[in-house]
């Protein structure tokens, strides 16, 4: 039998998810709601939140993605809750990847799911309370499929993203059509030498 690859940190979360919204809970109080992903490729999130003056009470959230991916999202759900909205929108999945006690390098990709759709939820509500868009930084949606924007390419890079497949395993983009893929490495190769480092193979 292989060893297991994932920290017990990571074990707990998936054999025992936070959080998760149930089929038999339909009242849940959410004023906000996200979902993000392409269930094509296989992974989709939906994450329900009960704010209270801009102070996330209460979260729910399903996916249908890997052990991965509902560890990093059991783990978001604890962390979310008591904190203000201003704050939850800049957690990043290298920060769900660190309390988590790390990933397999593979399977970073699936951490990034949770997040997105956490800042899909806030803006929801930030939509509903006359706010739109407050906390959105100006971006440009490369990976329409998976809504990854120039700014998730961006900071792919800054991470060590230096071609397509570390792009991919960063980010998920390009896994549902592919069309994405020329668009992105132009922005790679772009970073490159704004940062002055070089891109790796196309
Ligand atoms: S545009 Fe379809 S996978 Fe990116």
């Amino acid at each position: 039998m292989p060893d297991w690859l994932y920290s017990d940190t990571v074990k707990d979360h998936f054999t025992n998810p936070r959080n998760v919204l149930m089929d038999e809970e339909p009242s849940f109080p959410a004023n906000a709601r996200g979902q993000t992903g392409n269930i094509k490729c296989g992974d989709q999130m939906l994450m329900l939140l009960d704010i209270k003056d801009d102070i996330i009470t209460d979260v729910r959230w399903k996916t249908y993605g890997c052990a991965s991916a509902i560890a990093s999202t059991s783990m978001l759900s604890e962390i979310i809750k008591g904190m203000h909205i201003k704050d939850a929108y800049t957690i990043k999945p290298e920060d769900l990847v660190e309390k988590l006690g790390g990933l397999p390098e593979y399977k970073i990709h699936c951490s990034v799911l949770g997040d997105k759709a956490l800042r899909s939820a806030i803006d929801d509500y930030l939509a509903k309370t006359g706010r739109s868009g407050l906390f959105k930084e100006p971006s440009t949606e490369i990976c329409h499929c998976l809504g990854i924007t120039d700014k998730d390419v961006e900071n792919a890079f800054k991470n060590g993203a230096r071609d397509w497949e570390a792009l991919q395993q960063a980010t998920k983009m390009g896994t549902v059509c592919g069309e994405c893929k020329d668009k992105a490495m132009n922005l790679l190769h772009g970073f490159a030498h704004i940062y002055g480092q070089p891109a790796g193979r196309v």
